[in-house]
């Protein structure tokens, strides 16, 4: 009975908290709930055939499920095309995910040409166009699967789609597709609205990137400017008021600033305003700090997010103490779960008085560490549950002492293969960029000063 208490009261405690954050915000393997809405236009022609038509509507099921399909959330329409577009489920139509399903798998497929600029112009004039709620809605997004070259123009009706602030992607099946075609019906940069399936049979190959970009199109709202790509993600050195509230100071290379974070310095927000739809379930964590001073052996966390009640719902942790860097985040069993990296050797670089960057990249059940480009530790995690948004989102908080942190850059990536983009050559200096080979001779070789705490770089 003591159990039985003990969950009662977890069950009470989460059902306040739940009413107290208005939402939770889930991930992975749960619903996604922004307020989308979301026209997939599906190719009905007879190249594609009855089998494979079932396939598509079946991945398209599948990548739906992870979608709270509601008034206030996610509202689907789909479009099945040939020579003309036909409107099989008007957006809104269905409330609730199963009744959603049911209509899908009811769909009979047209046969017939490719006329695909023509399916695209009909959804943005008359499906996004009739939405109930265009005032409401924060990301429209259409989601093309094609299995063949167009019969008609397709330019002129995705230039419009954009022109309206609707996310098309282009997904190519089989190997009669012309990637030019689906480069200029998809959003730029292609690398990330354009995705390939060798032929329907493989297609459910694309649906764990499908769920993800989806996701981060729902979840991740900004775009940061990366070397002339645009990145999804949370610039937090702008969103967490760093540049306003912390004392300017030159950063890592003569081209870079950096913000010194005295212990006077609060950076705190509320978590709603930070990530309004929660975390997304993959993301990379970027930092690159300097550590200074005897204080900076103790631990401190370099980002966090709590919950109103103060429970730790995602964190980086840095302690000079145990030359650790502990990525915090919630757990399905547990109050949380902790991923320590130590490597003893590598994380003490850390605490060398140089810049260094420190990268966390979170996926589903693991957590990679990366100091300076080199990879640390790949850590398992167990599933996480959604984040409460009701609570504050702080940066350099430190348990117990002052220390100064000094930051150049903060932010989250949405996009996990930033991380393999992400380089730590704005600490290379003197050099040109993207010189990796110095890693080595500048990070954990070079023989430490012992000054004190910067942040130059937060990203996420
Ligand atoms: C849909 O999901 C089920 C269950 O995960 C999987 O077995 C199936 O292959 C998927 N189908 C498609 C077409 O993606």
């Amino acid at each position: 009975s003591a159990h039985l208490i003990s969950f009662l009261f977890k069950v009470i405690k989460d059902v306040v908290q739940s009413s107290h954050s208005g939402k939770r915000t889930r991930r992975a393997t749960s619903s996604v709930t922004a307020v989308n809405d979301l026209v997939y236009i599906i190719d009905g022609s007879w190249s594609v055939g009855v089998s494979d038509f079932d396939t598509a509507k079946q991945w398209l099921i599948n990548i739906t499920s992870q979608f709270d399909i509601s008034s206030h959330y996610t509202q689907v329409a789909v479009i099945q095309y040939s020579d003309t577009p036909r409107l099989e489920i008007p957006l809104g139509k269905h409330q609730g995910v199963a009744e959603l399903i049911k209509a899908i798998r009811s769909i009979s497929y047209l046969g017939g040409n490719t006329q695909t600029g023509r399916a695209i112009k009909f959804a943005v004039d008359h499906v996004f166009a009739s939405s109930q709620r265009s005032n409401l809605v924060k990301n429209r997004i259409a989601v093309v699967v094609t299995d063949g070259k167009s019969q008609d123009d397709v330019v002129d009706a995705s230039m419009e789609a954009r022109a309206q602030s609707i996310t098309v992607f282009a997904v190519g099946v089989g190997t009669e597709i012309t990637t030019s075609e689906l480069i200029s019906i998809a959003n730029k940069p292609s690398s990330t609205y354009v995705l390939y399936a060798e032929d329907y049979t493989t297609i459910d190959r694309i649906r764990d990137s499908m769920e993800q970009k989806l996701c981060e199109e729902s979840v991740c709202p900004t775009r940061i400017p990366v070397a002339s790509r645009d990145e999804k993600g949370f610039e937090l050195m702008v969103g967490m008021n760093i540049q306003t509230k912390a004392k300017k100071i030159p950063g890592s290379l003569a081209s870079e600033t950096a913000y010194a974070l005295a212990a006077s310095t609060d950076i705190t927000e509320n978590t709603r305003e930070i990530f309004p739809e929660g975390l997304p379930p993959s993301y990379v964590f970027v930092s690159t700090l300097r550590l200074k001073g005897i204080s900076s052996k103790l631990p401190f966390d370099l980002w966090r997010v709590m919950s109103k009640d103060k429970a730790i719902q995602a964190a980086v942790t840095l302690s000079g103490k145990d030359k650790t860097v502990t990525f915090t985040t919630t757990s399905t069993t547990e109050k949380e779960q902790k991923a320590v990296f130590k490597t003893g050797f590598q994380v003490g670089t850390l605490y060398d008085g140089k810049w260094h960057q420190i990268k966390v990249l979170v996926r589903h059940l693991q957590v990679t560490g990366f100091l300076d480009d080199q990879r640390i530790q790949e850590l398992m995690l167990t599933p996480v549950e959604p984040i409460y948004i009701n609570g504050e989102t702080q940066v350099s908080k430190r348990r117990g002492t002052d220390i100064t942190v000094e930051i150049q850059k903060l932010r989250l990536y949405c996009d996990p293969h930033q991380s393999e983009r992400e380089t730590a050559c704005e600490i290379y200096s003197p050099g040109p960029p993207g010189r990796v080979g110095l890693v080595g001779a500048l990070g954990p070789k070079v023989s430490a000063d012992s000054s004190p705490l910067h942040v130059a770089n937060i990203a996420l």
